[in-house]
C-alpha cells in the first residue's frame, strides 16, 4: 500500500520534473516532441506544423541556439566518443545569403560573448588559442570570410575554439556508386544529411544529400582532436547554432539522432521529417528571366487585344462629317450592315449592277433589306449626292423601291433599300432558263414603271431625272409588281464634271443622242423608257451583236417589222397569250419614245395615258422622221470610250462604261 503511494508520488514528481533528460541514444524525426529536452535561445524555435527546428529566419544579425537541456557526462571509465547524424536545410533569403550553421560541442550554453555573422553565434573576434571559446564546432559555412581563411562560400569546417577552421573542405560527398566526389550546394534549400563521428582523437565529418546512404569516405577527417581538452572536462553540451548578419538565410534542423557510440546510433526516418517551405530556387535564380517572360506574355496579350481592336475599328470604320448630322436617322452604322449581310458574304450576294454589288441583309426584327456597295473615289460632291439621295427618300410612290438610308465609308457609299424578293426584271426577260412572264404581267409592269417615272418627272416637289431606265433597274416585289430602283445613282458619277462628258452616263442602247451635247433631261428618260418598252415586249436586249445585221439593233429591227407590216412578229416568241392590239400599241409607243428628235417624243404623262389605253397614239409611220433611227452611240459603241465620263477623274467611271459597252454589245 505504502510502496504504491511512493511509486505514484515518484511518477508524479518525475513527470513534473522540467529537466527530464532523454539519455542517449535518442532520435528526433522532427522536434515537436523535443521541446522539454532542448534549450532554445535567440531566434531558435520549433515550428508549430511538423516540428522543424528553426535556428534563424530572415532577421538581420540574428543568433539561434538549440542545445540539449542537460550536458552529457562521461564517467571516468568510459571513453569520450560520440556519433551523430542530423538532417539540416539552409534556405536562402535573398540573392546573397549567409552565414551558416554549426553542430556544436561546448563547455557551456552561455554564448553571451559570442557574435553572429561569420562567428556562428559561438565565437567572437578575439576567440583564439590564447582566449579559447571552449567549443568544438562543425561549421556549414555559406559565406566567404577571407579574414577567417575561408576557402569558399560553400564549405564545411572543423573549428576548435576559434572561427578559423582547423580543417575545411568544399561541401561535397563521396558517391560510392560513381566512385567520385559530388558537390553539394549547402544553400540550395534541399535537406542535407551530416554525420559527425568522434572516437579516440579522430573526428570524421560526412555529408550526403537526403535519400543517399552514408558515404564510405568522410569529407573531413581530423586525427588530432582531444575533446576533453577542448571542453576542459568530461561534461559537455551538444547542440546547434546558427547566425545571420547583413546577409541572411533560414536555417533548419529537421531531424537529429545522437549516441555515445557509432554502434548504438539510431537511424533517422526520413519519411517522418518535417518539410520546410522551399523558396523554389529555380524561381529564385531566374527572377529576371521570369519577369521578362511574364512581360513578354503581357505584351503579346496586349498586342493581340490592340490588334483585334484595331482590326474591328478598321473593319467597322466609317466616314462621318458634321453636315451629315441632319440625316442622323437615315444613317446606318457599318457594323449593323456588316452583321446584317453576314460580313457581305457570298451567300447574301444578290447581283452586280452598274454601280456596285448588291447584298441581301437581315436587320434586327428580321427585316430584310438590300445593301448596295458603291465604290467611290474622293469626297467631292458627296455632300450634294447624299443630300439628293436623302431627298429622294421623300419620294413616295408605290412603284419606286423605297430607300431606307445610307452609310459612308472611305471610298465607299452604302445604300440601304427595301429588299425586293423577286429580283430584277432583266433576268425574266433575257434568261431563258427562267419561266418568262406572261404578257398581262409585262404590261402591268410597264404601266407601273410609266406611272413611277411620270411621278418623278411631274408630281415630285422637284423634277427628278432617273438617268438609267432599263430592265435591269426594274425590281419585282413579292407580287411581281414593277418597282423602279437605282434612281439618282448616275448622279454620283457626273458631279462637278463638264456637261458634255457628264451627259454620256447611262447605258449604251438606252442613251438618247442628245445626252452627249445637252445632258440628261426628262426627254432622255423618255428615250430610255421607249427602249425599255421594246425590250420588255421583245424579250431581248437593245443591242445583240451575235445576231444578223438586220436584227442586231432592236429599234431598227422593230421598225423594219412594222415597215413589213408584221409588227407583232417582233414580240418575244415566248409570249403565247397576248392581245395583238396591245402588243402593237406598246411597240409603237416604244418607237415613238425612242424618237431621235427629242421634241417628237411624248412626255411621261402622255405615255401613261397611251399605255393605259386612255388616249390614242398620235398618227405616225415607220418612215416618219426620227422613227426607227439608231443613235450614233448605239451604232458604234466602241467610240463611246472617247467622250466617256472617265474624263471626270474617277476610275469608276471608266469601269462603269466598260461594263456598259459589254452589256450593250450583247451577252
Ligand atoms: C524571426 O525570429 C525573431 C526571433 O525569434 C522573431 O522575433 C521574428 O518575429 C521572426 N521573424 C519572422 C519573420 O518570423
Ligand atoms: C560508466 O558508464 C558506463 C556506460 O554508460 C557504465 O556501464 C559504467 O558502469 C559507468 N562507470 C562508472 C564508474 O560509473
Ligand atoms: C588571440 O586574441 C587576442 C585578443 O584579440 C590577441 O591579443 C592575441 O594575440 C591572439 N593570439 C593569436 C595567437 O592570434
Ligand atoms: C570573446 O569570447 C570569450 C569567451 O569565449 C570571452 O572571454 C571574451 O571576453 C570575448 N571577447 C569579446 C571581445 O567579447
Ligand atoms: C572550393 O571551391 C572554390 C570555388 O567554389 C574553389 O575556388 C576552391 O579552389 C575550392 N577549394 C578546394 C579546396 O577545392
Ligand atoms: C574516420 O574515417 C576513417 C577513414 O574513412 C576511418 O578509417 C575511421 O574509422 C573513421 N573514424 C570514425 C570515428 O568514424
Ligand atoms: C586528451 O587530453 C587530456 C588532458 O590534456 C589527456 O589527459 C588525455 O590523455 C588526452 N586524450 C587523448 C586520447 O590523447
Amino acid at each position: 500500500m505504502t510502496s504504491r503511494l511512493v511509486l505514484r508520488m515518484f511518477l508524479m514528481i518525475s513527470c513534473l520534473c522540467p529537466s527530464f533528460q532523454q539519455e542517449p541514444p535518442f532520435v528526433y524525426n522532427g522536434f515537436d516532441q523535443a521541446g522539454n529536452n532542448l534549450h532554445l535561445d535567440g531566434g531558435a524555435r520549433i515550428l508549430p506544423h511538423g516540428g522543424a527546428l528553426q535556428l534563424t529566419n530572415d532577421t538581420l544579425r540574428q543568433m539561434g541556439h538549440a542545445f540539449l537541456q542537460q550536458p552529457i557526462d562521461y564517467n571516468s571509465s568510459e571513453p569520450v566518443s560520440f556519433s551523430t547524424h542530423f538532417v539540416c536545410a539552409l534556405l536562402p533569403a535573398g540573392y546573397a545569403s549567409g552565414h551558416g550553421m554549426a553542430f556544436v560541442v561546448s563547455q557551456s550554453t552561455d554564448f553571451s560573448h559570442a557574435e553572429p555573422t561569420r562567428f556562428f553565434g559561438i565565437f567572437n573576434t578575439s576567440s583564439n588559442e590564447s582566449t579559447p571559446a571552449r567549443v568544438l564546432a562543425i561549421e556549414l559555412d555559406t559565406s566567404l570570410a577571407p579574414e577567417l581563411k575561408d576557402i569558399s562560400d560553400n564549405h564545411v569546417g572543423i573549428d576548435v575554439d576559434s572561427a578559423v577552421s582547423k580543417l575545411s573542405a568544399n561541401a561535397s560527398y563521396f558517391s560510392d556508386k560513381e566512385g567520385r566526389s559530388i558537390e553539394i550546394k549547402l544553400l540550395s534549400g534541399d535537406p542535407i544529411q551530416v554525420w559527425v563521428d568522434y572516437q579516440g582523437t579522430t573526428l570524421n565529418v560526412t555529408l550526403a544529400p537526403l535519400k543517399t546512404e552514408k558515404p564510405s569516405r568522410p569529407l573531413l577527417s581530423s586525427a588530432s582532436i582531444n575533446l576533453t581538452e577542448i571542453v576542459q572536462g568530461r561534461r559537455m553540451f551538444f547542440g546547434f547554432s546558427g547566425a545571420t548578419g547583413s546577409i541572411m538565410s533560414y536555417q533548419y534542423v529537421l531531424g537529429w539522432s545522437f549516441s555515445k557510440t557509432m554502434a548504438t546510433l539510431q537511424s533517422i526516418d526520413i519519411s517522418k521529417l518535417p518539410k520546410v517551405d522551399h523558396p523554389s530556387n529555380k524561381h529564385e535564380s531566374s527572377p529576371l528571366v521570369l519577369d521578362a517572360l511574364l512581360s513578354l506574355i503581357a505584351c503579346l496579350v496586349l498586342g493581340l487585344l490592340v490588334g483585334v481592336y484595331m482590326y474591328r475599328r478598321n473593319l467597322y470604320a466609317e466616314v462621318r462629317e458634321e453636315w451629315e448630322k441632319e440625316y442622323g436617322p437615315l444613317r446606318y452604322s457599318y457594323k449593323s450592315l456588316y452583321k446584317a449581310t453576314k460580313g457581305f458574304s457570298k451567300n447574301e450576294f444578290l447581283g452586280r449592277g452598274g454601280f456596285g454589288e448588291v447584298y441581301r441583309g437581315t436587320l434586327s426584327k428580321s427585316r430584310e433589306v438590300a445593301v448596295k456597295r458603291v465604290s467611290h473615289e474622293g469626297e467631292e460632291g458627296m455632300k450634294q449626292f447624299v443630300a439628293e439621295i436623302v431627298c429622294m427618300r421623300s419620294l413616295k410612290h408605290r412603284s419606286l423601291v423605297p430607300l431606307l438610308g445610307y452609310c459612308r465609308r472611305k471610298r465607299e457609299l452604302l445604300l440601304v433599300s427595301e429588299y425586293m424578293p423577286n429580283g430584277s426584271l432583266d433576268h425574266y426577260l433575257f434568261d431563258h432558263s427562267i419561266t418568262s412572264l406572261p404578257w398581262w404581267r409585262r404590261l402591268a409592269i410597264v404601266k407601273d414603271i410609266a406611272s413611277a417615272l411620270s411621278y418623278l418627272h411631274t408630281e415630285a416637289d422637284q423634277v427628278v431625272i432617273h438617268r438609267d431606265i432599263k430592265a435591269a433597274n426594274v425590281m419585282l416585289d413579292a407580287e411581281f409588281n414593277g418597282r423602279l430602283g437605282d434612281f439618282g445613282m448616275s448622279r454620283l458619277y457626273d458631279r462637278g464634271a463638264d456637261p458634255t462628258t457628264t451627259a454620256a452616263v447611262g447605258t449604251v442602247g438606252y442613251m438618247a443622242p442628245e445626252l452627249i451635247t445637252m445632258g440628261p433631261s426628262t426627254g432622255t428618260d423618255v428615250y430610255a423608257f421607249g427602249v425599255f418598252l421594246l425590250e420588255v415586249t421583245c424579250g431581248r436586249r437593245p443591242v445583240e451583236s451575235t445576231l444578223s445585221a438586220e436584227k442586231r439593233f432592236l429599234v431598227t429591227w422593230v421598225c423594219d417589222c412594222w415597215r413589213r407590216s408584221c409588227l407583232v412578229d417582233a414580240k418575244d416568241p415566248r409570249l403565247i397569250e397576248f392581245s395583238s392590239g396591245e402588243v402593237e400599241r406598246v411597240l409603237k409607243l416604244g418607237l415613238l419614245c425612242a424618237n431621235l428628235v427629242p421634241d417628237a417624243r411624248p412626255t411621261m404623262e402622255q405615255v401613261v395615258q397611251y399605255v393605259n389605253g386612255n388616249m390614242a397614239l398620235p398618227e405616225f409611220w415607220p418612215h416618219s422622221p426620227g422613227i426607227g433611227v439608231l443613235t450614233p452611240m448605239a451604232l458604234s459603241p466602241a467610240r463611246l470610250t472617247i467622250p466617256s465620263p472617265s474624263l471626270s477623274s474617277s476610275s469608276n467611271n471608266s469601269m462603269f462604261v466598260t461594263h456598259s459597252v459589254v452589256y450593250g454589245s450583247g451577252r
